[in-house]
């Protein structure tokens, strides 16, 4: 499991291994902006203040996925332990 600091809402989740950063949310009783849910369609697109994500989306370029800013959190993950997204 990883943690998401949620920096607008001021929430703190716990993401298991079987559940993704929306499930997490939803499970929360939070409503993310969600679409596709197999980061295809960009709907759910976050901004990364900290930590390093764990790219699973089709969405993003390369390059995109390099910097580390972005992630669609339908599908991606965290490499390390903690993620501190701009939601
Ligand atoms: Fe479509 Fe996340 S909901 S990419």
């Amino acid at each position: 499991s990883f943690e998401v600091v949620l920096q607008k809402s001021g929430v703190t989740l716990t993401v298991e291994e079987d559940q993704t950063i929306i499930g997490a949310m939803e499970a929360a009783g939070l409503e993310p902006m969600t679409s596709c849910e197999q980061g295809v369609c960009g709907t759910c697109l976050t901004t990364v203040l900290e930590g390093e994500p764990d790219h699973r989306d089709l969405y993003l370029n390369p390059a995109e996925k390099e910097s580390g800013t972005l992630i669609l959190p339908c599908v991606s993950r965290c490499k390390g332990k903690k993620l501190v997204l701009d939601l």
